[in-house]
């Protein structure tokens, strides 16, 4: 228990403070009394007015965010991307608004072992737990992936990314892990969050070149705390809960990321 942060029993009402557009990608900024996270924590989030109820009751459930930055006076960044009624309706928010909050949940990410070099590879909104874990870290480099130029506004909320999109209208044109071929090396760590597949090539590249890699991987979750099971993955050792266990796992706990 003493590498987890013990995240207040329940949900608190906080207050939107803010909320930005950065091309496809929205941050909005909620104050917070609750403890300060870990970077690579999630938070279980929903709306305080118009989430469930109505004709057919969506998104009814909170969903999970990875905490994109903490800033001293304790207010929170997410960083979403509309995909759903859930992440929609949290994107409509604006100052003055209440956000139901729960955590910060789950285990993070940890540092670096032996003096090695941190590399952060992220995908799409996989950027956020990255950018709040270069807050934390003196040094390391970035590598960011995204589909076409207006995803890779997102690349600004990190230091000295260097960026790769699908299309090329933006930097390196191919897939984020071609950069990370470039530049892996066994003096490095690898610390990893962005879709599925980009997952599976950072940890079998890692895997090849004997790197040590953290990944920071998602599934669906209900809860958020333990309870539901619907969140298990499966490791080396059997199924895991993500949203206790994880949602950082070490690459050499997975076979696979599916
Ligand atoms: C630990 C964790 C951290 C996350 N951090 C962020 C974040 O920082 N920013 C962000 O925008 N999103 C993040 N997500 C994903 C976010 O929770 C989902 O996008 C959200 O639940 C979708 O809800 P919805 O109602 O908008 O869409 P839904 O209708 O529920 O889903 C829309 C689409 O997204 C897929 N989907 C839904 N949830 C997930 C999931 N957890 N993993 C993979 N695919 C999913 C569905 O299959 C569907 O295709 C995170 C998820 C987890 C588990
Ligand atoms: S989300 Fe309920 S057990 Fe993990």
């Amino acid at each position: 228990m003493s590498d987890r942060t013990l995240a207040p029993l329940g949900r608190r009402l906080c207050p939107v403070v803010a909320h930005a557009r950065h091309g496809a990608y929205h941050v909005v900024s909620v104050l917070d009394e609750g403890p300060a996270p870990d970077a690579g924590q999630f938070y279980m989030l929903a709306t305080s007015e118009r989430w469930g109820g109505g004709v057919d009751e969506r998104p009814f459930l909170p969903r999970a965010f990875s905490v994109l930055r903490r800033h001293e006076d304790g207010t929170l960044d997410f960083l979403l991307e509309d995909v759903g009624p859930g992440t929609r309706r949290l994107c409509e928010l604006r100052a003055g608004d209440g956000l139901w909050l729960l955590g910060p949940l789950g285990r993070g990410f940890r540092a670096p072992e032996d003096d090695r070099r941190p590399l952060l590879v992220g995908g799409g909104v996989g950027i956020a737990p990255l950018a709040i874990w270069q807050d934390v870290l003196s040094d390391g480099r970035v590598l960011l992936g995204f589909r076409d130029a207006a995803h890779a506004e997102g690349a600004a909320l990190l230091s000295d990314a260097r960026v790769a999109t699908d299309d090329g209208s933006v930097g390196f044109h191919g897939l984020v892990t071609e950069l990370l071929r470039e530049e892996v090396d066994d003096s490095c760590t690898v610390y990893a969050c962005g879709p599925p597949p980009m997952l599976e090539a950072v940890r079998a590249l890692c895997e090849a070149e004997d790197v040590p890699a953290q990944l920071a991987l998602e599934s669906g979750m209900a809860c958020g705390y333990g309870a539901c099971f619907g969140c298990v993955v499966p490791t080396r050792d059997g199924y895991v809960r993500l949203c206790v266990d994880g949602p950082v796992l070490a690459a050499s706990d997975l076979e696979a990321v599916a």
